[in-house]
């Protein structure tokens, strides 16, 4: 059974939605620790009522990107985990951290990448006129919300959507493909290799995984 190390900041949903899939059986793993950077993330809570242990790894007293990355390094690393799973952890790695866990780390973005990288990516897209949106999940490279697409789920943009429904509308799809992935890849059917992503041996396309 794959060890999973879950990193938050926020609302901790998409840390729900694995839990749930974990508690269903439809999950071959376990979160064997919850690591956030904000110690009032509503995600400390979801994952203590769960039973999971946590760990609050606060910016505050550091003085750089490397010193902090290198403690959380430290504190990963002390889960032993085969996978580590972004959700909504609002920081930016460094290339070190990324490059020690390449092919282990996989992050969910609110937007089809690769448009939109970055922050504010729901109002972007309604400020673009695009007429569809969505969320990816991808393997983490050094690059900022670069690595390899493993999946999508597209949602509609309305009109007279405002940037807190569509997000809501994109993170109804986020509960979704999230354990997916997660599945995946505790059955040792997802691996990053040169860059790749693929799924039983198969290379995943730019736009990623799709069902026939
Ligand atoms: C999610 O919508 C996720 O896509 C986004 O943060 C939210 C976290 O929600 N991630 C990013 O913006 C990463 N750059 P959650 O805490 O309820 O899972």
């Amino acid at each position: 059974m794959k060890s999973i190390v879950v990193l938050i900041s926020g609302n901790g949903s998409n840390l729900q939605s694995i839990i749930d899939a974990i508690e269903a059986n439809q999950i071959n793993g376990k979160i064997v620790g919850v690591v956030s950077d904000q110690a009032d993330a509503y995600g400390l809570t979801r994952a203590d009522n769960a039973e999971i242990e946590t760990r609050v790894h606060a910016y505050d007293g550091y003085s750089s990107r490397a010193d902090y990355d290198t403690d959380l390094q430290k504190i990963i690393e002390e889960f032993n985990p085969d996978l580590i799973v972004l959700a909504g952890f609002m920081r930016i790695l460094s290339d070190f951290i990324v490059e020690r866990f390449s092919g282990a780390m996989v992050n969910i973005h609110p937007s089809l990448l690769p448009k939109y990288k970055g922050l504010n990516t729901h109002q972007r897209a309604i400020d673009s006129g695009d007429i569809e949106h969505g969320v990816s999940v991808h393997f983490v490279t050094p690059t900022l919300d670069d690595g390899p697409v493993i999946i999508q789920a597209k949602v509609p943009v309305f009109e007279d959507d405002s940037a807190g429904e569509l997000a809501a509308r994109v993170q109804e799809q986020e509960r979704k493909i999230y354990p997916l992935v997660v599945k995946w890849f505790c059955e040792n059917r997802l691996h990053m290799e040169n860059g790749v992503a693929t799924l039983d041996k198969t290379i995943i396309p730019e736009t990623g995984y799709a069902s026939e």
